[in-house]
């Protein structure tokens, strides 16, 4: 019989990334922008787009089996596949039921998560109840996103995303090792400051949206900027006193890439210094629900991680979500 509270910890890690480069200096000839304001600013020199016919399901499989061949498993040890993603392919089915077929992980039950930026985060506290519960052994949650799809390449705010997509194999553990701790907080009065208006029930998609173009997201940067520096500190706080940690005990930060404006404010009023803040976002900008895994796929397979090390995860997303958590490296 199973252990009714198990220990959960990550297996395995892979990611993909388009091979399209678009670099500032490209935007900068096609949009009002400035390449060296959109680096200072935001921390980005390029991002990838997905090929026309590359669906977020393709980025997601790609990650997802390199995950699950890092983990030692194959497809059929797959109990659970959680995507998190703000483009699925199609409003119905689930990403993940597309996933499933496209990587033949037939014993897997699969649904999407919709929480923008923090979808990782949310899957992976949902993956961690499933396993800590002795439900199902092997979950696999993917962070996915072709944002590509929904920018108005015309507008300056194309600056921001890049598609890509990470995926984790999450299994249980020891009992000195795994997760520590998750925060998760939704508050929906947030809703206006990033939306895709178009193309749901409450504005199905017409002639007329698409002439207004209202099926591209709309960002508030200023809202975006001024809710993160608050909020993530409030979710990274709450983790560290639920562990009894302290932001020194922190080896790694392991956060979503808004702007490293965001995560410099956020890393200086939490008190972690700012070499323990990792960022790829130079390299892939904001790509949603893909930034942490793929993030997380990088620094495992640099070999920085070592057995015992304290990650700390965070995100804020649209919504608003937001979240953090705590990892023990094992
Ligand atoms: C986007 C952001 C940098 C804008 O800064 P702000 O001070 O709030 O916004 P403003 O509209 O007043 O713009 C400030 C300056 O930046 C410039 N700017 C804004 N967006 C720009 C862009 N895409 N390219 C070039 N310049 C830009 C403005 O022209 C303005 O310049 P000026 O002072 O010479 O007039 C800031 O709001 C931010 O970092 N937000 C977070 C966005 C984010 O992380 N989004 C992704 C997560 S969902």
């Amino acid at each position: 019989m199973k252990q009714f509270v198990r220990a959960v910890k990550i297996t395995g890690t892979g990611s993909f990334l388009p091979e399209h480069i678009i670099t500032n200096e490209h935007l900068e000839s096609t949009v009002d922008t400035n390449a060296k304001w959109i680096y200072d600013t935001l921390g980005i020199k390029e991002r990838r787009k997905a090929a026309e016919n590359e669906a977020t399901s393709d980025l997601a499989s790609k990650a997802a089996l390199n995950a699950i061949e890092d983990a030692g498993l194959s497809v059929t040890d797959i109990d659970l596949i959680i995507v998190a993603t703000a483009t699925p392919d199609r409003l119905a089915p689930s990403t993940a039921a597309i996933v499933q077929d496209k990587i033949k992980a037939y014993n897997a039950v699969a649904f999407d998560i919709a929480a923008v930026c923090s979808g990782f985060l949310y899957g992976m506290s949902v993956a961690s109840q499933f396993i800590a519960t002795g439900v199902y052994d092997n979950v696999l949650v993917i962070g996915a996103d072709t944002f590509s799809r929904i920018t108005d390449w015309k507008r300056r705010d194309a600056v921001f995303f890049g598609d890509g997509a990470g995926a984790a194999v999450f299994s249980h553990g020891n009992n000195d090792e795994g997760f520590l701790a998750f925060r998760l907080y939704t508050d929906g009065r947030g809703k206006w400051n990033y939306t895709i208006p178009a193309g749901g029930s409450e504005m199905p998609a017409s002639e007329q949206t698409l002439e207004q173009g209202l099926h591209y997201f709309q960002m508030n940067g200023k809202e975006v900027y001024k809710t993160g520096t608050k909020v993530l500190p409030i979710a990274i706080n709450q983790v560290l006193d639920d562990t009894g940690l302290k932001s020194a005990d922190i080896d790694y930060m392991i956060p979503h890439q808004p702007s490293i404006k965001i995560l410099q404010k956020t890393a200086e009023i939490i008190g972690l210094p700012w070499e323990r803040v990792l960022t790829n976002m130079d390299k892939y900008a904001n790509t949603s629900g893909g930034t942490i895994p793929i993030l997380l796929d990088e620094t495992k397979r640099s070999g920085k991680l070592q057995r015992g090390n304290n990650i700390l995860f965070a995100a804020v997303g649209s919504g608003w979500t937001y979240g953090a958590a705590l990892l023990r490296w094992s």
